[in-house]
Parts: C-alpha cells; sequence; structure tokens
C-alpha cells in the first residue's frame, strides 16, 4: 500500500487511509488486532459510549437478510467512565499510531454535552455524535430525525470540546439533506451517513418478530445503493466533509462514495465477514488510484459526472 497516495485528513483529523472501522462493528480496535495491522486503520471508531454502563437489548440480536443483517443490540457497552479509566490507555498503549475516534450518545441535550466534555481528553483524535437514541425529555422522538434537535445536540457538543465533531445522521428520514445542513449550521465539523435503516423480520412457526427489540437496524450491501443516494444529495448541500459508509465490502465500493462526495468512508457489517476488510478496502482503494495513474485519494472526492 502507498500510504502517502491514500493518507487523508478528514476535518483536521490525520489519517493513515481515508477507511475506518464503523462504530458498532470494530469493538475498540484491540478485538481486530490478531486479524490485521492496527498500524494500516485509517481510524477506528468506537462501539457507542453512554453516560452509563448498558447491558443492550434482551434476546435475540441479530438476524441475517438477504445481503444483509438487522442488528438490535441496544448500545450495549461498559459506559463512559469505564472506558476512559480502562479501555481507552489499553488501546493508546496497544494501537499508538492509529486514530482513534469515540462515538458516543445520550438521552438529553445536557447529557450530550458532558459527554463531550469528558471525552475532550488526550488520546482521542475526534469524536462521532450518534443522534439516533431518543430524546427522553421530548416524548422519546429521536434526535436524528428532528432537525431542531440535532442541531441543539450539535451546539451543545460544540460547546464542550476542542475536538473535531462528526455528527453521524440516521437515514430514516424523508430528507436527510435537511438533518445535514441544520447540524451544518449549528456548527458540525462533518457529518457521517449512513447510520442503520429500521426494520423488521417475522418467524412464520412462531407469528412473533424474530428480533427482541421488534424492530432493528438494516446494514450491509443491501444498504448501499440507499448510502450512495444519501452521500451524494449531502455532498450537494453541505460544505462540510463526508464520512461515507452503508455496505461498503471492496476498495470498488469505497470508491463509489469517494466519487459520490465523502472525504473518508468506513467499513461496518463487513467486518463480521472479513475481519481485515478495513485494510483491504483501503488497499483496493490504493490499486485502483494506482491503475487510473491518480496520484492521491483526494483527487476523486466528489468527481462523479452527474
Ligand atoms: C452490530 C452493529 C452495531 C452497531 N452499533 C453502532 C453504535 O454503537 N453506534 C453507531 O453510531 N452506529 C452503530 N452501528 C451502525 C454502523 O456503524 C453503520 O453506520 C451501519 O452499520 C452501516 O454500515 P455497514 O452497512 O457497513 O454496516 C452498528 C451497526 C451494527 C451492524
Amino acid at each position: 500500500m502507498n500510504l502517502e497516495r491514500i493518507a487523508t485528513d478528514f476535518a483536521g483529523i490525520k489519517m493513515k487511509t481515508p477507511v475506518m472501522g464503523a462504530s458498532g462493528t470494530f469493538g475498540f480496535g484491540l478485538e481486530y488486532k490478531d486479524f490485521l495491522d492496527l498500524k494500516q486503520v485509517g481510524a477506528i471508531i468506537s462501539k457507542g459510549i453512554t453516560p452509563l454502563p448498558r447491558a443492550g437489548n434482551e434476546g435475540v440480536r441479530i438476524a441475517e437478510t438477504p445481503s444483509g443483517m438487522l442488528n438490535c443490540i441496544g448500545l450495549e457497552n461498559p459506559g463512559i467512565d469505564k472506558f476512559l479509566s480502562d479501555i481507552l490507555p489499553k488501546v493508546r498503549q496497544e494501537a499508538p499510531d492509529t486514530t482513534f475516534i469515540a462515538n458516543f450518545s445520550a438521552n438529553t441535550v445536557e447529557d450530550y454535552g458532558v459527554m463531550a466534555a469528558k471525552l475532550d481528553v488526550d488520546g482521542i483524535d475526534g469524536i462521532e455524535v450518534n443522534i439516533s437514541c431518543p430524546n427522553v425529555k421530548e416524548g422519546g422522538i429521536v434526535f436524528g430525525t428532528d432537525p431542531k434537535a440535532a442541531a441543539a445536540v450539535t451546539e451543545s457538543v460544540k460547546k464542550h470540546t476542542k475536538k473535531s465533531v462528526i455528527v453521524k445522521l440516521s437515514p430514516n428520514v424523508t430528507d436527510i439533506t435537511v438533518m445535514a445542513k441544520a447540524v451544518e449550521d449549528a456548527g458540525a465539523d462533518a457529518v457521517a451517513l449512513i447510520n442503520t435503516l429500521t426494520g423488521m423480520v417475522i418467524d412464520t412457526r412462531t407469528w412473533k418478530p424474530l428480533l427482541g427489540n421488534i424492530t432493528g437496524g438494516l446494514s450491509g450491501p443491501a444498504v448501499k445503493p440507499i448510502a450512495l443516494r444519501m452521500v451524494w444529495q449531502v455532498a450537494n448541500t453541505v460544505k462540510i466533509p463526508i464520512l461515507g459508509l452503508g455496505g461498503i465490502c471492496t476498495g470498488q465500493d469505497a470508491v463509489e462514495f469517494l466519487l459520490a462526495g465523502a472525504t473518508a468512508v468506513a467499513v461496518g457489517a463487513e467486518n463480521f465477514v472479513h475481519p481485515d476488510a478495513v485494510v483491504t478496502v483501503a488497499e483496493g482503494i490504493d490499486n485502483y488510484l494506482e491503475n487510473r495513474g491518480l496520484s492521491h485519494v483526494s483527487q476523486l472526492v466528489g468527481q462523479l459526472k452527474a
């Protein structure tokens, strides 16, 4: 891999490659150290961290679907305090050269700010704000489906951190460009899209939903055309950089997202099929650049001829 050709600056976050491990599919990075060289990972994006430890949902949490999967993990994680005291030091010791982005969520605007302040420490290179969570003070409406709530979360986070703030958008909206514009206007340094699409599976023997939570989030190759369309729409709407994800399995998939307007990409569900995918996707991008006689990955960004 020609690391000069693919080194990427994403909203001020320096990465060796433009390919990150997507939140919730890459643990805290260390879980993958036997499968790939963490030095060749663009960035580790952590599992979603919350103010308190969460056990996650009960019952079945994962179901395979044609070309994809549904999950309803329910944000199982050790909570921010244990993350900061136990996990982050281990990550920095074992993967000192790998860019690390902390993904987090909360249930009130104020708690998003508290989380951002706690994560404003050395060893974290950027933060990714998951807004696909219910706002408990406003009847449980998901922050990421309400432009005013998404903007309020973004402002609260920005007020409490010096890190680059990536706001991760939900695709479960009528017009994702409205959400992207709302968080850009509220000060987001970048957007990530897409999170999972809400879906369900029914067991016809029992007439019950297969997943413990009834519904779950769809991801994997099945969602790629939707994710790509949304990245392209958002790229035509905002000026801040875009992290594109949704169904990326190969370098060729990643190149599509870059052409649509993403500056960097992340690999999610594919990590469960090929645990070295974050590196093979980067190699695929690099091979593509070489074959096309291009000297840097940035020459692809937003170059779609439409
Ligand atoms: C098992 C699983 C857990 C996930 N957990 C999180 C999470 O904690 N926070 C988050 O922002 N996104 C989470 N996601 C969403 C992914 O980061 C990604 O946005 C989505 O899966 C689309 O990418 P993909 O099709 O490559 O998987 C999760 C996805 C999966 C499959």
